[in-house]
Order: structure tokens, then C-alpha cells, then sequence
């Protein structure tokens, strides 16, 4: 098992659009063991391969199921782990808005709006073709990941005028953290 290296916007490979996984080997399933050993090192609830530099249709994610309950508490590993190849939104309804973060946009976070429910169809770890019904931050996270595949990122989906605004703040935060090194 390794950690990864997580690539942080504005890293261009972020916008690279994932290819589908043709079969689940050995070497996806040793990819979703760093991605997962690194989601956890890096206290997130979701990470895509296209983080890691890996443009393959391959996220992991460990919702906490209360998620009120998890703030602050210890992350209890591989409780709610799921490994998905290939996923795609199937069905979706009604709407959501959630202030989102990302591990490759460390520090920032802004009101995303998503579907509230959504029905995803991948393949598990096993290459078993799995369909997951979601709402609340487990359907948030799943269509953050997904975005990761598609190269979009959560400020890619705000109004321009917010996405200008936080990219500016995120650019200021780069340049002063380049200027303390
Ligand atoms: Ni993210």
C-alpha cells in the first residue's frame, strides 16, 4: 500500500477527462487500495483517480452515514468504504445545495448546488456490476467524484462571478504560500 501524491488545482492534469477501466485487474485493484489508503491519510470522504494522476473511471468514497456525528471524531476506516469502476449517474431528482470541499483545493469551500438524490451504476473492486440508490452527502460526494473524472472541479459548477472570485482568493493563497518557502 502507498500514498499518493494528490494534484492540486490549478494542475492541469485535474482537467483531463477519465478513460473507462476495459477490465478489472490486478493493477485496479492495487490503485484502489492507494487511492483508499490515501483518502483516509488525507482526511477526505471521496477521492477519483484523476487526483492521483491516474486518468481511469476509478473513485473511492467513505461517507460517514451521520455525517453531523463524524465532525471532529476519528475516522473510522473502511466503515462505509465504497470502490467504484465506471460509475454513472443513472437517474437523479431534486435538488440540493451544500457547502462542498476538495482535497485538491485545500482550504476553500463554497455552496454547490447538485441533485438530491441520485441512482449510480458502476462495477465493484470485483468487477460485479452495483447500482447505489444515494441522497444526502453520499449523493453529493458521488457527483464530486464523478465531475473528478470529467475534469470538473466544485468551482467549475458555481455562477462565474463566484468561480472568479474564489479563484482569485485561491491564486493569492498559492502566490503568499510560494513566497513563505
Ligand atoms: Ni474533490
Amino acid at each position: 500500500m502507498s500514498i499518493l501524491n494528490i494534484l492540486k488545482y490549478p494542475d492541469s492534469l485535474l482537467q483531463t477527462k477519465a478513460k473507462p477501466v476495459s477490465k478489472v485487474d490486478e493493477e485496479i485493484k492495487r490503485l484502489i487500495t492507494d487511492m483508499a489508503e490515501t483518502m483516509y491519510f488525507a482526511k477526505g470522504i471521496g477521492l477519483a483517480a484523476t487526483q492521483v494522476g491516474v486518468h481511469k473511471r476509478v473513485a473511492v468514497l467513505d461517507v460517514p452515514k451521520d455525517h453531523t456525528k463524524h465532525e471532529g471524531k476519528i475516522f473510522k476506516r473502511g466503515e462505509n468504504l465504497i470502490a467504484l469502476i465506471n460509475p454513472e449517474i443513472t437517474d437523479h431528482e431534486g435538488e440540493i445545495k451544500y457547502e462542498e470541499g476538495c482535497l485538491s483545493i485545500p482550504g476553500f469551500t463554497a455552496d454547490v448546488k447538485r441533485f438530491s438524490k441520485v441512482a449510480v451504476r458502476a462495477l465493484n473492486k470485483d468487477g460485479n456490476e452495483m447500482e447505489i440508490h444515494a441522497d444526502g452527502l453520499l449523493a453529493i460526494a458521488l457527483q464530486h467524484e464523478i465531475d473528478h473524472l470529467d475534469g470538473i472541479l466544485f468551482i467549475d459548477r458555481l455562477s462565474k462571478l463566484k468561480r472568479d472570485i474564489i479563484k482569485r482568493k485561491i491564486k493569492k493563497a498559492i502566490e503568499s504560500e510560494k513566497k513563505m518557502l
